[in-house]
């Protein structure tokens, strides 16, 4: 059974910008409907996999996508060291949990930016995917393949909209993916083509505006806050089934299903 970690919403909104997505939206969470969406995704995750939690923090609002917290591997986790001032408080917290469940707790070299799950994914092959070139730093896939002693995969990232790997790609069972063709640059999207070939789905533009690509994965269900009946089709067709629940105030802040949780 998958298990993952998530971190209630008591103190998340929206109160600085650091991705297009938060802009406009300073100030504009509905905090209780927030709490309501959280514990509907919380609900459905609990339903088909084990949950973990971790105390939220007082003024580190964007705590509640965990997907950042680091990427872990069998009993290594990399902590995170994010990019912007705001968020980087969040990264001791985190560390303190992972070395509480007894995790081997690694760090990339201290210049080094990396966000965790938000830019590094595995496929259904153990294969690792990690984007760059918004957040986390080109650097870290050489220091996560030397951390982890495995193999990983570039993907270059081109549009702050789609600012981590996880806004605009997912890995799903059997070799498949979904991904959204213009967050990538052209050699990334040939190296998803070559890789994956029919096996990709490719979503359209409001496919992805609704973070469909921001999806979880357990078993034959995919968990996602919207997708048109197009790509419902599509992902029905190769034998998953889409459960949408709306996270409409979380992506106020640029996040959605899958940025809610970490698998560990
Ligand atoms: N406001 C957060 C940020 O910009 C949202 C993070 C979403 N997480 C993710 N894994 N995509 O950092």
């Amino acid at each position: 059974m998958k298990r993952f970690l998530m971190c209630e919403p008591r103190f998340y909104e929206v109160c600085y910008v650091i991705n297009p997505w938060m802009e406009g939206n300073l100030g504009k969470v509905d905090k209780a409907l927030a709490q309501r969406q959280w514990d509907n995704l919380h609900g459905i995750a609990a339903r088909l996999a084990s949950v973990s939690l971790i105390e939220p923090v007082a003024g580190l609002p964007d705590m509640v996508f965990t997907a950042n917290a680091g990427l872990v591997h069998k009993s290594d986790v990399i902590v995170s060291s994010f990019r912007h001032t705001e968020r980087q408080p969040e990264a001791r917290h985190f560390e303190r949990f992972f070395a509480a469940q007894g995790y081997r707790v690694q760090r990339l070299r201290q210049d080094t930016i990396f966000e965790g799950a938000g830019d590094a994914l595995f496929d259904s092959h153990d294969r690792l995917w990690i984007g760059s070139g918004i957040r986390s730093d080109l650097q870290a896939l050489d220091e996560i393949v030397e951390a982890l002693g495995i193999e990983a995969c570039g993907l270059e990232l081109v549009d702050p909209h789609w600012y981590h790997l996880d806004t605009a790609f997912c890995p799903l069972p059997e070799g498949l993916a979904i991904a959204y063709a213009k967050a990538f640059s052209k050699k990334s999207v040939d190296t998803l083509e070559r890789t994956f070939g029919e096996d990709i789905v490719w979503v359209s533009e409001s496919d992805a505006e609704n973070f469909a690509c921001n999806a979880i994965s357990i078993d034959r269900n995919v968990i996602m806050h919207r997708a048109s009946a197009e790509l419902k089709l599509a992902l029905k067709q190769r034998g998953l089934e889409v459960i949408e629940t709306d996270v409409s105030e979380f992506l106020k802040a640029g996040g959605a299903c899958k940025c809610l949780t970490l698998e560990i």
